[in-house]
């Protein structure tokens, strides 16, 4: 039987494969090339492989991954970097280097994409305060201090000049539908989380200038990965999970066409903000329905470990 999540999941792929046919014809030089040098954060598992996998696909020239695990895919075009993105001045010392690379060989980051992030499952009031610092660090500061060099940087050098080169910098931050609603037990998660719709939605205007960058936030779902494993699935009828290499190869498609703006998945990630402006006794009865407060253990199993925080593989 056909499920009415699954006949508005048809309708939605073929507006969005008519869109992307759009974008592709408008945008064509937006399309990931050989001339494309990307930078990931935390790129050696869960989404941030897939969407290795996806780049390396459409061809780029090369991939830089800072991660503290090594990356997964075998490919000679992956540099990859070991750095704790949660650590500030390695952070900075590696994007550092990694710029002053490619001054010297003339070669620019035009792909630049914003995945690391690790989760809690305890009460605010229970987690160790290193923890809250390093949720913040991973999820919205490393975030910050990435996009603030590539971004400077590629305005102060690419813009600067006069004679026509590629301007191109897409940017991809990866965020959460979390970020825009608060189970239970995830509360500096989901803060982290809006911290960076928040400044998606300022740094798109601040950047309106430069129209040759392109700003797409993504808030997904449940995914696959095994950062929300221990987190049972509920109503996935309207819930779907969302596998890593399908939202990678969407997220890929929108880099390919210069897409901007916000990237949600599955459908009802897009409505899920306006519950917000509901009375109160609705969104109670939302959350309760969702079940989304119940489902955040914090002994809750992923095998036999505990895992009180874990970094997004
Ligand atoms: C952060 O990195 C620096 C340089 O690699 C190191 O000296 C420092 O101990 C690290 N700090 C933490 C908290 O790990
Ligand atoms: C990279 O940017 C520099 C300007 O800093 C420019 O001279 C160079 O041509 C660019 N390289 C490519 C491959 O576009
Ligand atoms: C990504 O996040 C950073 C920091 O949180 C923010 O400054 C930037 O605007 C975001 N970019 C996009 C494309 O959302
Ligand atoms: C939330 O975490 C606290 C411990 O910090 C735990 O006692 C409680 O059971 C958790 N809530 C749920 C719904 O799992």
């Amino acid at each position: 039987m056909i499920s009415i999540d699954d006949t508005v999941r048809y309708v939605a792929t073929y507006i969005d494969v008519i869109v992307l046919i759009i974008g592709i014809l408008i945008y064509k030089e937006y399309q990931i090339s050989s001339k494309d040098i990307a930078l990931i954060t935390g790129g050696s598992g869960g989404l941030g492989s897939e969407l290795i996998k996806q780049m390396l696909s459409k061809g780029v020239q090369k991939i830089y991954n800072l991660d503290l695990k090594s990356s997964v895919e075998r490919d000679s075009r992956i540099d990859y970097r070991r750095c704790d993105v949660g650590n500030e001045s390695e952070l900075k010392q590696s994007l550092d280097n990694i710029l002053s690379e490619l001054k010297e060989q003339n070669r620019n980051i035009t792909i630049l994409i914003n995945n690391a992030g690790i989760r809690h499952s305890q009460s605010l009031l229970d987690l160790p305060d290193k923890e809250i610092h390093d949720i913040f660090n991973v999820n919205t500061f490393s975030f910050i201090w990435t996009l603030r060099k590539v971004t400077s940087n590629h305005i102060d050098t690419v813009f600067k000049q006069d004679t026509k080169i590629d301007r191109k910098l897409r940017i991809v931050n990866v965020s959460s539908i979390l970020g825009a609603l608060a189970p239970r037990n995830l509360s500096l998660y989901s803060a982290t989380k809006s911290a960076i719709v928040s400044i998606h939605e300022s740094l798109t205007q601040e950047l309106s200038e430069y129209p040759e960058i392109r700003l797409l936030l993504v808030t997904p779902g449940q995914l696959s990965t095994g950062m929300f494993k221990d987190v049972e699935p509920s109503r996935t009828f309207l819930a779907p999970i969302i596998s890593a290499e399908y939202l990678a190869r969407r997220i890929v498609e929108k880099i390919n066409v210069g897409e901007s703006g916000v990237y949600c998945e599955p459908l009802y990630a897009n409505f899920l903000p306006g519950i917000r402006v509901f009375p109160m006794v609705l969104q109670h009865f939302c959350r309760w329905f969702s079940e989304m407060d119940t489902k955040v253990n914090s002994n809750s199993k992923r095998g036999n470990e505990r895992v009180d925080i874990e970094i997004e593989r």
